[in-house]
């Protein structure tokens, strides 16, 4: 088991294998280039890094980007993942642009869920938001992952005088679809455009209960969101605020960059570097690696006394 110096024990990796995406939402990366130079690890060599966690006791790893379906042999690496342990919980999170060509590999690859990030049902706020006229690519991809038989949950990010007036339309949306939508509050970060402000979880209530009434749940079992359920049905949504949950005191997570960084904490600087190791197949420089970043995790993020992260999302995989 991996247990850090304050009694959590990590069982859950993050792993981003790219920071590229065919996207550039406001929220993450507007003003990166279009192509972003990096020095990947192939991904049969960072399985035998995931196969070192998984001994350690790692239970849940999601795969993450960037966009993560911009690695074409994906499926493969994730069918390894349940090859060496058939009962790890893999999830991954995609912007759907890629999914309909994706989505039955990855469901043959032994995958079961996937969050698909979607802001809006109209084609012009998808193209304001993310600078893709990618609508229609996400929903056909939406299509076949349920034709698939994926479970999927739908990330949404409100944004004031942007994609706020669709709160209840997303959430029929989902209903409708038998997706689990999750209203996440925008996070902010230096890469971001500074033009946007997000809303907090009390705002996307107060929208939320203009047509319905909601009783509040137990946390989610497999994420970070507060369940709610719409009173007289069995219909249910989630919000993800990180600015007024306490995440730190039960975080259980670890996360690796596509280049091989291990970074013990979303929100701060240090990190450990396993590239050299990963890419040599040096499993002792891994193990080593992998517990001096457990080791190394702090207790708590900077991020609520006012401190901003200066990693980019994308790259640590968010
Ligand atoms: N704040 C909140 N959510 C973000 N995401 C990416 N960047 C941010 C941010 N700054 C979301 C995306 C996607 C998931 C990977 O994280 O919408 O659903
Ligand atoms: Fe790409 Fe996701 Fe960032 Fe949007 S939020 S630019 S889809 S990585």
């Amino acid at each position: 088991m991996l247990i850090d110096s304050f009694g959590r024990t990590i069982d859950y990796i993050r792993i981003s294998v790219t920071k590229n995406c065919n996207f550039r939402c406001k929220y993450c990366m507007p003003n990166t280039p279009d192509e972003i130079e990096e020095n990947l690890i192939p991904l049969d060599k960072m399985l035998e890094f995931l196969k070192i966690a998984m001994d350690y006791g790692v239970k849940k790893i999601r795969i993450t980007g960037g966009e993560p379906l911009l690695r074409k042999d994906l499926s493969l690496f994730i069918k390894g993942i349940y090859d060496y342990k058939n009962n790890i919980e893999v999830a991954l999170t995609t912007n759907g642009y890629l999914l309909k060509k994706y989505a039955k590999n990855l469901k043959d690859s032994g995958l079961k869920r996937i969050n698909v990030s979607l802001d809006s049902l109209k084609k012009e706020k998808i193209e304001l938001i993310s600078k893709k006229d990618a609508l229609n690519n996400v929903l056909e991809g939406l299509k076949e992952a349920k034709q698939s038989g994926l479970k999927i949950k739908l990330n949404m990010v409100p944004l004031k005088g942007i994609n706020d007036n669709e709160i209840i339309s997303m959430l029929d949306f989902a209903i409708n679809e038998g997706f689990l939508l999750r209203y996440i509050e925008y996070m902010e970060n230096n890469f971001a455009s500074n033009a946007i402000k997000g809303l907090r979880s009390f705002e996307i209530l107060e929208n939320i209960q203009k047509k319905y009434k909601y009783t509040m749940l137990k946390k989610e079992m497999f994420g970070p969101a507060k369940l709610y359920k719409i009173n007289n049905t069995n219909n249910v949504f989630g919000i993800i605020a990180p600015h007024n949950d306490e995440f730190c005191l039960s975080c259980n997570r670890i996360r690796i960059t596509a280049e091989g960084v291990i970074c013990p904490c979303l929100y701060f600087q240090d990190a450990v570097d396993v590239g050299e190791a990963i890419r040599n197949t040096d499993k002792k420089a891994m193990e080593e690696a992998l517990l001096l970043a457990i080791k190394n995790k702090p207790e708590k993020n900077k991020w609520q006394e006012g401190e901003i992260s200066s990693r980019a999302f994308y790259h640590t995989g968010g």
